[in-house]
């Protein structure tokens, strides 16, 4: 057992183990100490000074965010040389950035400018340098705005930890100290892959998802469009978040109902199209195991971990799922046989999807994902961007109906299989419900695989189905996965099937997702309160497995013919390619 430190704060007696901080110490006993740059089990660097505190015997004020606590320890949290100091550092961040707040992506959800209420900033009494900053709208999915960055270095961070990419870096030094890429690369010309961990951590609006709103007002406004909308399972559980509801909050119906005040002409649901990747990528997985083909499937309906396969192990390309994902073969769906059965001309369609995530709209853009040159989705918002539709439309989104469901069409019946899509493990779980039922050739009792769900970076499962014994795991975080695959490479690990999402969590934790501050995140884990969400959700459908959707079942009976049809095929799986790191000159 950890050894316990005594030490007071403001002179309130605390009792901690000893590896701990001041920053947790006081948390302990509910003193809440202002941070900027700190974020728990990320970033913490003590780089920003705003969570100084004054130390007994120390003449230097101390940074409670990376200062350890010592045995008769007097902290004080609350002197004016303490607030004198946390205000000086402010008015220098301020001094040089972009303070632009009304016109900002972040305004209201900002933690600096939170941080500066709190701090009483009345005036910036110095004014910096003018400086050039980098501004990159050039990708898909990430706007990179420099001059409201405040160098906090949570991107840096979590690009690296979480990620394995280490994309953004600190160049420079003192006043021009900056956070810059590889030679100064638009994120586009990098190995960035588009998953927004980086803006998920972002504090400000220094980066951001490139919104795509406007786009979507536009063809809800043209009469010829038919516009359709879907919504990936996360949405839901993370939607309640920005208009005030608790974390977990499950806003389906308030949702559906807000889309339609919206005008959107049919609301959908992905889990249509999760349901469909069930069926695809579960019978590419018996495929495999009737010829006893080596190596993992792996699954590939997170864009953002197949570019990084794409970039960083393009030896397991040839692993990766060719199905595609749901929101692709929603939209897919959408201009072929929804098309089809209601007399639309394909041109005449626009495929509206509303995603926790910034890769999707990285995904959405990219040419692999397209039937004959038509692209399966349009238009890529996040939950964040719903919200600021809502917001502007002035809908009262929290007096809203709940109990207002999907539009029940061709692609409207779901199963509690593609609700759980959402979240880590989800996607495995969903597979295992089908590919169970067919390998044992009966409808099994059995529907929840508990072994793969939680919060642990790696969760393995033997099953054995039939006379079959399958070996699966569930990965997050595109670092945790890339070890998971080196160890495959040397042989010391082995799997039928791997399920990998690059966001730690699934995409309940998406960059999409509303922002959470870090006070926020040191108090809760929100992942586990939007899996609730959906877990729940799950749980309160008659249909739980993908194969057993009339809808599904009656597209392949009019449609698309078997699972793996050429139709199918045509409409519904893709291919990938290795990516260079970066241009070659
Ligand atoms: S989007 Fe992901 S890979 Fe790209 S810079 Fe941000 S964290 Fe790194
Ligand atoms: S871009 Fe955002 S997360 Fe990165 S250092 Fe700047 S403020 Fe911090
Ligand atoms: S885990 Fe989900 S939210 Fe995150 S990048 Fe992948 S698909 Fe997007
Ligand atoms: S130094 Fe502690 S929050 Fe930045």
């Amino acid at each position: 057992m950890e050894k316990m430190i005594n030490l007071t704060i403001n002179n309130i007696p605390v009792e901690i183990e000893e590896s701990k901080t001041v920053l947790e110490a006081a948390k302990k006993v509910g003193i809440d100490i202002p941070t900027l740059c700190y974020l728990k089990g990320i970033n913490e660097i003590g780089a920003c000074r705003v969570c100084v505190v004054e130390v007994n015997g120390a003449n230097a004020l101390g940074a409670a965010c990376v200062l350890t606590v010592a045995e008769g320890m007097n902290i004080q949290t609350n002197t004016k040389k303490v607030r004198d100091s946390r205000r000086a550092t402010m008015e220098l961040i301020l001094s040089t950035r972009n303070r632009e707040c009304l016109t900002c992506f972040r305004n209201t959800n900002c933690e600096l400018q939170t941080l500066a209420d709190e701090l009483n900033i009345k005036d910036v009494p110095f004014e910096g340098e003018p400086m050039e900053f980098t501004y990159d709208d050039e990708g898909t999915s990430i706007v990179r705005d420099q001059s409201k960055c405040v160098l906090c270095g949570r991107c840096v961070s979590a690009c690296k930890q979480v990620q394995s990419t280490g994309i953004l870096d600190f160049t420079n030094r003192g006043i021009n100290t900056r956070i810059a890429t590889a030679f100064d690369l638009s994120l586009k010309d990098t190995p960035c892959i588009n998953c927004g961990n980086c803006v998920s951590v972002c504090p400000v609006a220094a980066l951001t998802e490139k919104p795509d709103m406007e786009r979507v007002w536009k063809a809800l406004e043209d009469p010829e469009m038919h516009v359709i909308v879907q919504t990936a399972p996360a949405v839901r559980a993370g939607l309640g978040e920005e208009f005030g509801l608790p974390v977990g909050t499950r806003v389906t119906g308030k949702m559906v109902t807000a889309l339609k005040h919206l005008g959107f002409d049919k609301v959908a649901d992905t889990v249509f199209g999760a349901d469909l990747t069930i069926m695809e990528e579960g019978y590419e997985l018996l495929e495999r195991i009737k010829k006893g083909e080596k190596g993992p499937l792996l699954t590939s309906c997170c864009p953002a971990w197949v570019s990084f396969c794409e970039f960083h192990h393009p030896e397991f390309i040839g692993n990766l799922s060719s199905a595609k994902s749901p929101q692709q073969m929603f939209g897919a769906m959408a201009k072929s046989y929804y098309a089809e059965k209601h007399g639309i001309s394909k041109d005449k369609i626009f495929v509206t999807s509303v995603m926790p995530c910034t890769a999707k709209k990285y995904e959405a853009a990219r040419s692999e994902l397209s039937v004959d040159g038509h692209a399966d989705v349009d238009c890529v918002i996040t939950t964040k961007e719903l919200a600021k539709m809502i917001k502007e439309a002035r809908i009262d989104f929290k007096s809203l109906d709940n109990t207002a469901t999907f539009d029940e069409d061709v692609l409207g019946i779901k199963s509690g299989a593609g609700v759980i899509f959402g979240t880590t493990g989800g996607v495995m779980e969903a597979a295992l419900r089908t590919v169970a039922d067919i390998l044992e050739g009966k409808d099994l009792e059995k529907i929840e695989y508990t072994q793969i769900r939680g919060l642990e970076a790696v969760k393995e499962a033997t099953i054995t189905l039939g006379e079959k014994t399958i070996k699966v795991a569930a990965v997050h975080g595109s670092a945790e996965a890339s070890k998971l695959l080196e160890k495959i490479k040397k042989g010391e690990a082995d799997y039928d099937f791997i399920e990998i999402m690059a966001c730690s969590g699934g995409c309940v934790a998406g960059a999409g997702q509303p922002q959470v501050s870090a006070k926020e995140k040191m108090a809760l884990d929100l992942r586990m309160d939007r899996a609730k969400a959906l877990y729940d959700e799950d749980e309160s459908k008659v249909i739980r497995k993908s194969h057993q959707n009339p809808n599904i079942q009656a597209l392949y009976k009019d449609y698309l013919g078997d699972p793996l049809s050429d139709k199918a095929h045509k409409l519904l799986h893709t291919h990938y390619t290795k990516r260079e790191k970066f241009p070659v000159e």
